[in-house]
C-alpha cells in the first residue's frame, strides 16, 4: 500500500512521534522529516545552521523560526508524501508551512497529536537511547534493541542525547506548553486534526495511526 501521505506529527517531546514515523516511511514510502534529526545532523558535520541552533538545543529551547523555516522550504519541495515529525512548532512555522505547500500545490491530508502525561514523558526520554547515523530510537525499558547500546538495523553503537537529561526535558516539555500547544486549535479549526493515545503500546499507536491515516484518505 503506498497512497501520497502529507502529516504533521503534534505532540510533546516522547510522545512517539519519531518512533511512529519510522514505522509509517516504509509503509507508506513516505520521508520522515524531522527537524530535530536534520539540526543534530548539522550540528554534527559542524555547519553555519548546526552551530547557530546549539545553544537553543542544549538549553531545551526552540530554535529561531527564521532558522527551521529556511531549512524547512530546502526540505520539503519535489516531495509528494511526507512526515514532518517536530515541525511546525510555533503558530509562524504552520502559517510558512501553509504558504509553502499551497506554492506546492501539496495540501496536508492530516496531523496527528500524540499525547501522553508527564510522568510517562519524562521517564521515556531520560531511558532513550538513539543511533544518530538513521534516527531509530530505543528505550532501556519499553523498547530495548536486542544488544544493548547496538542498533538492530545497522549493528552500531546508540548513543543518549545529551538534552534527554532530566533538568533539559523539563525545559522542553516548557516551550512545548508554551509555543507548540497552541497548534492544536490552529489545526482542530482545520477539521484536520486527530489524536492519537500515546500512552499504548507502541504496537497499538501504530494501529490507531494507520486507522486515524485511512479514515482520513477515505474522506479525502
Ligand atoms: P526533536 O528531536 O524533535 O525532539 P522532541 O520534539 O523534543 O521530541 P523527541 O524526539 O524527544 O520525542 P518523540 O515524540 O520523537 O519521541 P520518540 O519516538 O523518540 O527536537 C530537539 C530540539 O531541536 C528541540 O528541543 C529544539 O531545540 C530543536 N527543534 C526541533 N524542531 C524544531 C522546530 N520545528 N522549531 C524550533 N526548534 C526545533 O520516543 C521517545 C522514547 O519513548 C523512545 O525511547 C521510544 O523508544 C519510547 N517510546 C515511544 N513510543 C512508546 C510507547 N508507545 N510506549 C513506550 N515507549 C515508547
Ligand atoms: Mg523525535
Amino acid at each position: 500500500m503506498s497512497r501520497p501521505i502529507r502529516v504533521v506529527f503534534l505532540g510533546p517531546p516522547g510522545a512517539g512521534k519519531g518512533t511512529q514515523a519510522k514505522v509509517l516511511e516504509t509503509r507508506y514510502a513516505a520521508r520522515q522529516i524531522s527537524t530535530g534529526d536534520i539540526l543534530r545532523a548539522n550540528l554534527a558535520a559542524g555547519s553555519a545552521l548546526g552551530l547557530k541552533a546549539k545553544t537553543y538545543m542544549d538549553a531545551g529551547e526552540l530554535v529561531p523560526d527564521d532558522v527551521v523555516i529556511g531549512m524547512m522550504e530546502a526540505e520539503l519541495g519535489g516531495l509528494p508524501s511526507f512526515i514532518l515529525d517536530g515541525f511546525p512548532r510555533t503558530v509562524a512555522q504552520a502559517e510558512a508551512l501553509d504558504a509553502l505547500l499551497v506554492k506546492l500545490d501539496r495540501p496536508l491530508t492530516g496531523v496527528l497529536l500524540f499525547d501522553a502525561d508527564r510522568a510517562t514523558l519524562t521517564e521515556r526520554l531520560t531511558g532513550r537511547w538513539t543511533n544518530p547515523r538513521n534516527g531509530r530510537t530505543y528505550h532501556a525499558v519499553f523498547n530495548p534493541p536486542r544488544v544493548a547500546g547496538i542498533c538492530d538495523e545497522d549493528g552500531g553503537p546508540l548513543v543518549q542525547r545529551p538534552d534527554d537529561t532530566h533538568d533539559v526535558v523539563v525545559e522542553r516539555l516548557a516551550e512545548y506548553d508554551k509555543k507548540t500547544a497552541p497548534l492544536i486549535g490552529y489545526y482542530a479549526a482545520t477539521g484536520l486534526l486527530k489524536r492519537i493515545d500515546g500512552l499504548q503500546s507502541i504496537e497499538a499507536v501504530t494501529a490507531d495511526v494507520l486507522a486515524a491515516l485511512d479514515d482520513r484518505n477515505e474522506a479525502a
